[in-house]
């Protein structure tokens, strides 16, 4: 049985992992150890820890002394510019089974560091993209491999969601690419493989006279390896909250939303066929509690052994081609300069 600790008591670790893993020790308590989840955040946020249910510990090496390290699954749920001297200390520490909030890396050059990390240290390290877990995304792939609506021709993603007072109040986030875009690239890559950028681009958040620089929307178009084109958007400066995915078949085309939020685990899919005898519309409202459906399974493969390799080669994937989009977008954006009247925001780097 394996116990639990998350590193960084923000959104992430209180909101999205802590809330999760609790319901899934009442479901299934063979998989968890009955000790509280230690819990270890860069300020203090003892009190919030204790509240919530966990035992907040000071540093690593006290992490160390309360537990075995290597019954234990560390949630690294600090910001990706956070993230690498976090995961040499953990290793130093001897914990060696991590889920590393996504992204995997800011860039290309911490992802080559933190690969050598996880090979050196031995690492059994999986990257959160519970979109790949996601029932909406299963039934996709299915009608993409089954080859019923004839071959895929193109996808499109639009992430739109108000972040305003988030990105506002905190600089973990170099660019709008890396908030919303890892869920759908790694999404797209899983449903048409392999893809090179077409065009990429990044514009400013403006809110009042504040402007910061490259988080306000992203662009991202991949022309995959197989032949489908893939376009993302999304907007952190949107006044509503979608995630749409479209895909477009020869034969018709399948419109899925993902569940809005945290608050309703239910995706919707309506399938469109092609003219003809067969033709018609199809709509469906099914649960789709992805997250929980992603640690689940990884609880389980961490105690059963299972190697995470291949589905970190893919969020290695991720971050190479959000690299490679940052570096082409740099002539449509960010802003270098505000405008009269503007104020700009340091953003991370
Ligand atoms: N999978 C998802 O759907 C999803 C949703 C939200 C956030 N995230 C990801 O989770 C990560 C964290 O985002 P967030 O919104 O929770 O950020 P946040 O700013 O709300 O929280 C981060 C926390 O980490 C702590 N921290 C920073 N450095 C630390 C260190 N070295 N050791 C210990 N604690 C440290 C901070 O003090 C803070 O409490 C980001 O990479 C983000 O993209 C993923």
């Amino acid at each position: 049985m394996l116990r639990t600790f998350i590193v960084g008591l923000g959104r992430a670790g209180m909101e999205l992992h802590w809330p999760v893993l609790r319901r899934l020790r009442e479901r299934s308590p063979w998989l968890f150890a009955d000790d509280p989840p230690l819990a270890l955040d860069a300020q203090d946020k003892r009190t919030v820890a204790e509240n919530a249910g966990l035992l907040p510990v000071s540093s690593l090496v006290e992490a160390g002394r309360l537990t075995d390290p290597e019954q234990t699954v560390v949630h690294v749920c600090t910001p990706p510019t956070a993230r690498l001297d976090l995961l040499r200390r953990l290793s130093a520490a001897g914990f060696r089974q991590i889920v590393m909030e996504k992204p995997l890396a800011a860039d290309a050059a911490t992802l080559a560091e933190i690969d050598e990390v996880r090979r050196s240290g031995d690492l059994r390290m999986v990257v959160v993209a519970h979109w790949l877990d996601s029932a909406l995304t299963r039934r996709l792939l299915e009608l993409t491999i089954t080859g019923e609506l004839g071959p895929l021709k193109s996808i499109s993603f639009a992430q739109l969601k108000p972040r305003l007072q988030r990105t506002l109040g905190s600089t973990g986030h170099p660019t709008a690419f890396d908030v919303e875009l890892p869920h759908s690239v790694g999404v797209a890559l899983r449903i048409a493989g392999d893809a090179k950028v077409a065009a990429a681009e990044l514009t400013d958040m403006r809110v009042g006279r504040l402007v910061v620089p490259g988080m306000g929307s992203a662009r991202l178009v991949l022309d995959h390896d197989s032949g489908p084109r893939t376009t993302i958007f999304s907007d952190l400066a949107s006044p509503v909250r979608e995630r749409r995915i479209e895909l477009e078949f020869a034969g018709g085309r399948a419109i899925g939303h993902f569940p809005g939020g945290e608050d309703d685990h239910f995706a919707h899919l309506t399938v469109s066929r092609g003219a003809g005898m067969a033709s018609g519309v199809s709509a469906d409202v099914f649960p789709d509690d992805a997250l929980s459906t992603f640690f689940s399974r990884v609880y389980e493969e961490f105690a059963d052994g299972i190697s995470f390799d291949e589905e970190f080669r893919l969020a290695n994937r991720v971050v190479e081609l959000l690299d490679e989009a940052k570096a082409s977008s740099v002539l449509t954006g960010p802003a270098v300069s505000a405008g009269p009247g503007e104020e700009v925001m340091k953003v991370a780097s």
